[in-house]
């Protein structure tokens, strides 16, 4: 049984926790600040601001910039419900636009015929990893003096467009560090702006919030690591693998109960917190490592693409977008179907990773016909190149 996706953290960074937890003050800025340089070195350009949540970062960058009541965001209608939230959290409205169905992306076209007058920001979102049009849509405001353009890179820690890193393109960007991300410091999240007045804004901003307490943060470990290892391999094939053939058996989505219960409580909701360095500690090592999981996702989608069959189509992808991979997804007419047959292979695909999240979501049909005809392809750095050949001959059939 080959899990949808799993969660990143190995063994060897317990000697981090552990020196985080006994580490005497200083050390504890030290920690924050040698994370903070690690993202920018990897980022390239800009000035980081670890904070407690991506939803967190994207209040933030909003609060900095002065957007509040009166004011409209442009977003996506296909996104995480947290978005919508953070804007309307500082007074702002959210103005949804539809996705395109290829790309799940923003359009350009769609961008300009959102535009008005109270318009204060685009937040030009790389959903799964896959770059949006973000020149595109940066060139379009460029007339509009207050209009800033921001990026959502909550999956896309290691995407580019033309060679530049999603998250440099515009005024801010946010990422985001919950579980099953590229980087997991068991909720957290940064913010990359692009000047040092902004980050400056920022940074007050986010100092004045208190730091999450410590056992709140080894609960969220302890049902990290729980989750972990229920999703290798041997725990699919095991425990989590009988439990959801049997579910599957009786009709209930056992995956989404396992999702409402054990995994929501490791994810962001009530993080109005600042980052604590014993999560910077977590953080470190994946950083390093970033580069050759990267590369080892890279690799794994590119196979998997090919082989999809013809009921399958894989998220398009604009000229010169290098994709983060954070889900490979692809849309089928028929997603019962499909999940319930590769489930049967030993696949557990995920369905709904992203949802319609619109006032009026009969008013989006893009984004309303992607969240429910998206499948989402296991292809985390973990899988060998015998669980990909397993993968692929389950989505062949
Ligand atoms: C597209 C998108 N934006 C923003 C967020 C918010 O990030 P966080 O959960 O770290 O608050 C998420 C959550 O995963 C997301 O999927």
């Amino acid at each position: 049984m080959i899990a949808r996706r799993t969660i990143h953290f190995y063994p060897g960074e317990l000697g981090d926790v552990y020196a985080a937890m006994i580490a005497v003050p200083d050390e504890r800025a030290a920690l924050l600040a040698a994370f903070e340089d690690a993202f920018t070195r990897h980022m390239g350009a800009g000035h980081a601001i670890p904070v407690g949540s991506g939803r967190l970062g994207l209040r933030l960058m909003l609060g900095a910039l002065g957007i509040g009541a009166g004011h409209e965001v442009i977003v996506p209608a296909f996104t995480d419900e947290s978005v919508p939230d953070a804007i309307r959290a500082v007074g702002a409205t959210p103005r949804f636009v539809d996705v395109d169905r290829g790309t799940m992306n923003l359009t350009v076209s769609g961008v300009a015929a959102a535009l008005g007058p109270s318009t204060r920001a685009v937040l030009a979102t790389h959903i799964f990893g896959n770059p949006c049009d973000v020149k595109g849509i940066g060139g379009l405001i460029e007339g509009w003096s207050d209009v800033a353009l921001l990026e959502d890179c909550a999956h896309a820690i290691d995407a580019s467009l033309d060679g530049q890193r999603c998250g440099t393109f515009g005024r801010a960007a946010m990422f985001s560090f919950v579980v099953t991300k590229a980087v997991n410091t068991f909720g957290g999240g940064m913010v990359l702006a692009s000047s040092l007045e902004l980050a400056a804004q920022i940074r007050q901003r986010a100092s004045a919030l208190p730091e999450p307490a410590l056992g709140g943060i080894f609960r969220r470990i302890a049902t990290g690591l729980t989750l972990s290892r229920a999703t290798t391999q041997k725990g699919m094939r095991t425990a989590l693998g009988v439990a959801l053939r049997s579910f599957d058996r009786l009709g209930v989505d056992p995956v989404a109960l396992y999702d409402r219960t054990v995994r929501s409580s490791t994810q962001n909701a009530q993080a109005d917190n600042a980052l604590s360095a014993l999560q910077a500690a977590v953080a470190l090592p994946q950083m390093r490592a970033l580069p050759a999981h990267q590369a080892r996702r890279n690799a794994i989608a590119i196979r998997l693409r090919q082989a999809l069959g013809p009921n399958l189509t894989p998220q398009r992808m604009l000229p010169g977008a290098q994709h983060a991979w954070y889900f490979v997804v692809a849309t089928t007419d028929d997603v019962p179907d499909v999940v319930r047959r590769a489930l049967s292979r030993g696949v557990d695909l995920g369905v709904r990773p992203m949802r319609n999240v619109a006032d009026d979501p009969s008013a989006f049909p893009n984004a309303a016909w992607l969240e429910t005809h998206t499948v989402q392809i296991p292809a985390y750095p973990e899988l060998s190149d015998m669980d990909v050949a397993r993968i692929i001959a389950a989505l062949r059939r």
